[in-house]
């Protein structure tokens, strides 16, 4: 076990201000509370704004060039913000670059901000407090070039979860893939797997705070393999059945699964596990075979459909979720056809869809046949029209049922509740905030484009009697 350097905690100190903020994926949201959580004990309480912050953190995603160079406008505003507590005389303000960004570009953060005081690559930030310590005497720590996960959570608190009833849980990260578009392999390192009991362990501890349902996160997670019990690789399957054996634990839904990791036991799970939602994000990047082969998917169109066929034959209701790229080189308008017909075939709940954004060091940067931005953008419409569409249909559908609605959190009306379906829908409840936390039976009035309206119904009305 690593050992994390803490200097001695002083509790007259008033705390001191840290201000977290997170770009990119749920992975990045769940590492910026460990990264709160490691920094506690030496005396930093978060706040939401950057403003008065003593230490501001921008943990970042490399993801699309859009996503990599908001970091760069954002840092320019704390520059601005930092020189001015300096020149009031009202101490310093450390700032600090992590994430998939600061993995990837590290040396040209520092170059093109000085502001920047430490760039920390995703697998260290257990090493956060001593790195503090050490800059306050020397700037320009970049730390995280190498890969060593098994340190990370070693050495990082468990999660503790918010005070919500949801949470995340990493299980898996990074990726052996290495499709032609994506930088993930680059920033997060390749594929591994926190064993059984590390997640079995922080999984009731989050139960234990009143967290009823967590998503387990992985870049791959359906590739999960963590050491088991008895020493031998588990599965996610196998994972998600000792989670619902946690009293506490009634819903378990994991994210980002690839097609080819997605095994028998783990669609048989769908059909067997009443805690496994039903409800599965199963990206396919696009629906021509061509494509499919130039980004390295290493599966086609016919196996997609053959797997969501199973997936619906093991869990009928399946709500099927979905991440699309337009504008791949070489992508012709023939090809986007198949897109689309994928997509009226497949039938998403949801779906996220970009235009192909080349990312450095990528092999389809250096591709040919880079599609005309304005062409990729009318690509990108028709496809998110198609998509809303079979959303908003997929919510409708709901109207007249009746479901069991996690509440999570206060709706923006008196007494209204906010809840989660189990096919990952915003339930909107009026006279239910008492309920929050609990899982109790809504009659759906109405679905929208992003939501469900819905009313309680006496628990009589539902058994019938
Ligand atoms: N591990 C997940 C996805 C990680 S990135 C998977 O394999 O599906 C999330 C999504 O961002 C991807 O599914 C893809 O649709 C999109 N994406 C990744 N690289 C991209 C790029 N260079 N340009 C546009 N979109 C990209
Ligand atoms: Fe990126 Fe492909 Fe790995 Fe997903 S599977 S993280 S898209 S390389
Ligand atoms: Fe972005 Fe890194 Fe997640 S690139 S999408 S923050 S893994």
């Amino acid at each position: 076990m690593t050992e994390t350097l803490v200097p001695p905690q002083d509790g007259q100190s008033a705390p001191k201000r840290l201000f977290i903020k997170t770009y990119g994926c749920q992975m990045n949201v769940y590492d910026s509370e460990r990264m709160a959580d490691v920094l506690r004990p030496l005396g930093y309480a978060t706040t939401d704004t950057a403003e008065g912050a003593d230490f501001v953190i921008l943990n970042t995603c490399h993801i699309r060039e859009k996503a990599a160079e908001k970091v760069y406008s954002e840092l320019g505003k704390l520059r601005a913000m930092k020189d001015e507590r300096a020149a009031a005389g009202q101490g310093a303000m450390t700032i600090a670059v992590a994430g998939c960004v600061a993995q990837a570009e590290g040396e040209e953060i520092m170059r093109r901000q000085p502001a920047v005081d430490l760039v920390v690559g995703p697998q260290a930030y257990h090493q956060l407090p001593e790195l503090l310590t050490r800059t306050a005497r020397a700037r320009g720590e970049r730390i995280g070039a190498d890969f060593a996960p098994v340190d990370k959570f070693d050495a990082l608190p468990a999660a503790r979860g918010g005070d919500g009833v949801t949470a995340f849980l990493t299980v898996q990260e990074g990726c052996d893939k290495f499709c032609t578009f994506c930088v993930v392999p680059y920033t997060r390192g390749a594929e591994w797997s926190r064993p059984v009991a590390a997640v079995l362990a922080e999984a009731r501890e989050l139960a234990s705070r009143g967290v009823r349902e967590v998503t387990l996160l992985g870049q791959n997670v359906n590739a999960y393999d963590g050491e088991g019990p008895d020493g031998a690789p588990s599965t996610l399957a196998r994972l998600a059945y000792a989670l619902a054996d946690i009293p506490g634990i009634d819903r378990i839904r994991y994210t980002t699964s690839h097609p080819n990791d997605m095994s028998d036991d783990l669609i048989a799970a769908h059909g067997a596990l009443e805690a496994l939602m039903p409800w599965l994000h199963l990206p396919v990047q696009s629906g021509s075979d061509r494509i499919l082969r130039a980004m390295n998917r290493k599966h086609g169109r016919a196996k997609y459909f053959d797997l969501i066929d199973r997936i619906r034959s093991s869990r009928p209701d399946i709500a099927l979720s979905g991440d699309f790229i337009v504008g791949f080189p070489g992508e012709t308008d023939a090809d986007f056809e198949q897109t689309m017909d994928l997509v009226r075939r497949a039938r998403y709940a949801s779906a996220f869809s970009f235009m192909y954004s080349p990312r450095p060091g990528t092999p389809a940067a250096g591709m040919a046949g880079q599609v005309p931005a304005p062409v990729a953008r009318e690509r990108l419409h028709a496809l998110q029209t198609l998509l809303w569409e079979q959303q908003t249909a997929f919510n409708a559908a709901m109207a007249g049922r009746t479901m069991d609605v996690l509440f999570e959190k206060k709706g923006r009306q008196p007494g209204q509740a906010i809840g989660r379906s189990p096919w990952l829908q915003s339930v909107h409840v009026d006279h239910a905030d008492h309920l929050i936390g609990r899982i109790v039976p809504v009659e759906i009035e109405y679905g929208q484009q992003n939501s469900l309206k819905g009313r309680l119904v006496k628990q009589k009305a539902v058994h019938g009697a």
